[in-house]
């Protein structure tokens, strides 16, 4: 889709895209208010996907546009090594009172990439600090997505998201995933079958010794590979364990946070308190870049307790942007409408209808399973034989053609829409989804 106004598309190498095939048939957005984006073309689609998991209060909200223009205008960059401005401080102070538990610290990063970085960092020396240096090996999880640093990609368990990359971080394992067709295909919501898969870490710790093991850092839900929710009890199960041997526990909720499950934060969905979250996206509402890593009491508490002198540094990690001004400002407004329109939980009331529409595509052809949670569903198709992700780009490009934006993984359709959706939104997100599942055959 080009107009007059369509730039030169080959200097910008597009991240986690087909290049060669976009740029012989680009789809281009140029403006986006509330539910709906503007194509190149004109035309209007409706944000079936919160632009990537990120636009939680739906596009161009005009508290955060103010507040980032008159922020810029104001003081653009400040450092925040060994010097500050107060907008982190209060943004922080602001966070952690969504959060559940003693979670009272946050460390301000970029992105979900820096954030996971961040938090295993954290664990490691928070290890080290309390005089167990032996802690360094990290347990991640098969068909997990912790971004694109090395640390996360260590951790991660996406084949081709790892494959080209190597040697990655030594010193990982990981727990396997909690996909399974044959027991749960069609559950509604958490699935009964898999919690035993969570005792596998009892495995990996007689196999290395805890005096070994720093972190198990898993997505409460995994996103990027498709929606994969945890069974029931399962997370309480990571958590029982982790605590036994003393591992950080760490939730990358920089998909499940921010209101996405209908809770302020998956932790507080599932009841089971992590030591740390990793966040990003919605934490600004996709407007500026920014992640945080929120960390309990006890962690913080072993870097300031360690007896260093007061003129020590207590943790040599940080980015030029930690804490930006801009981002800050951004962020402080998208809590504001987070909390006066109740977005932390809209996610709660809309669930059951979200639910039954997402369940309604079951009989469609080649569907051979639905997965929801909160305000995210994922429809599995049927691979082609040979052509494995054939199906769903297809299916993905004609809804977009027929003005519904959806996102492909694989031979997943997966739907996470602004969470001011409303019931005539939702119905035409499934229409669609409905109409091109049976065109595309
Ligand atoms: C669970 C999770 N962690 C980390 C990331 C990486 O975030 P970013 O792309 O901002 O680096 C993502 C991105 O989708 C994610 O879903």
């Amino acid at each position: 889709m080009t107009n007059a106004a369509t730039p030169n598309l080959d200097a910008f190498w597009m991240p986690f895209t087909a290049n060669r095939q976009f740029k012989g048939s680009p789809r281009l957005l140029v403006a986006a208010k509330d539910m709906h984006f503007t194509a190149a073309d004109g035309r209007t689609i409706l944000d079936g996907t919160a632009g990537l998991w990120c636009v939680n209060l739906g596009h161009s909200r005009e508290r955060i546009n103010t507040a980032v223009a008159r922020q810029i205008r104001e003081l653009e960059f400040a450092p925040t090594f060994q010097m500050a401005h107060p907008l982190p401080f209060e943004l922080a102070a602001r966070l952690v009172k969504h959060m559940p538990g003693d979670i009272e610290h946050v460390f301000f990063t970029n992105s979900g990439s820096e954030s996971v970085d961040t938090a295993l960092k954290i664990a490691i020396a928070y290890h080290r600090a309390r005089g167990e240096a032996a802690r360094t090996r990290l347990i991640g999880r098969e068909k997990g997505y912790h971004g694109v640093g090395f640390g996360g990609i260590s951790v991660g368990g996406l084949g081709n998201n790892r494959k080209n990359f190597g040697p990655l971080l030594p010193g990982v394992d990981h727990l396997p995933h909690t996909f399974d067709l044959e027991h749960n295909a069609f559950t509604r919501g958490v699935p009964d079958w898999g919690t035993h898969l969570a005792e596998v870490l009892e495995r990996i710790v007689a196999l290395h010794d805890a005096s070994t093991i720093a972190a198990v850092i898993v997505e409460p839900v995994q996103g990027s590979a498709g929606v994969i929710l945890p069974p029931h009890g399962y997370l309480q199960k990571l958590r029982e364990i982790c605590t036994k041997y003393g591992i950080v526990l760490i939730f990358d909720e920089v998909i499940t946070g921010f209101g996405r499950l209908g809770t302020p934060f998956g932790a507080q969905y599932f009841d089971v308190l992590p030591d740390m979250i990793t966040t990003a996206k919605g934490i600004t509402n996709g407007a500026v870049p920014m992640g945080a890593v929120f960390v309990r009491k006890h962690i913080h508490d072993a870097f300031m307790d360690a007896g260093l002198p007061d003129n020590a540094i207590e943790l040599f990690h940080g980015y030029t942007y930690s804490g930006h001004p801009v981002a800050c400002a951004a962020a402080l407004a998208a809590l504001d409408i987070y909390e006066q329109e109740g977005l932390f939980t809209r996610a709660a009331e809309m669930a059951p209808y979200w639910e039954d529409a997402a369940h309604g595509l079951r009989g469609e052809p080649n569907v051979i399973d639905i997965r929801n949670i909160g305000l995210v569903a994922a429809v599995e198709l049927s691979s082609r034989p040979e052509r494995a992700g054939t199906r769903a780009y297809e299916v993905f490009t004609r809804c977009f053609e027929r003005g519904v934006l959806v996102r492909q993984t694989g031979d997943t359709i997966a739907l996470s829409p602004p969470l001011i959706v409303e019931k005539p939104h939702i119905d035409q997100i499934f229409t669609t989804l409905a109409e091109a599942i049976r065109a595309v055959g």
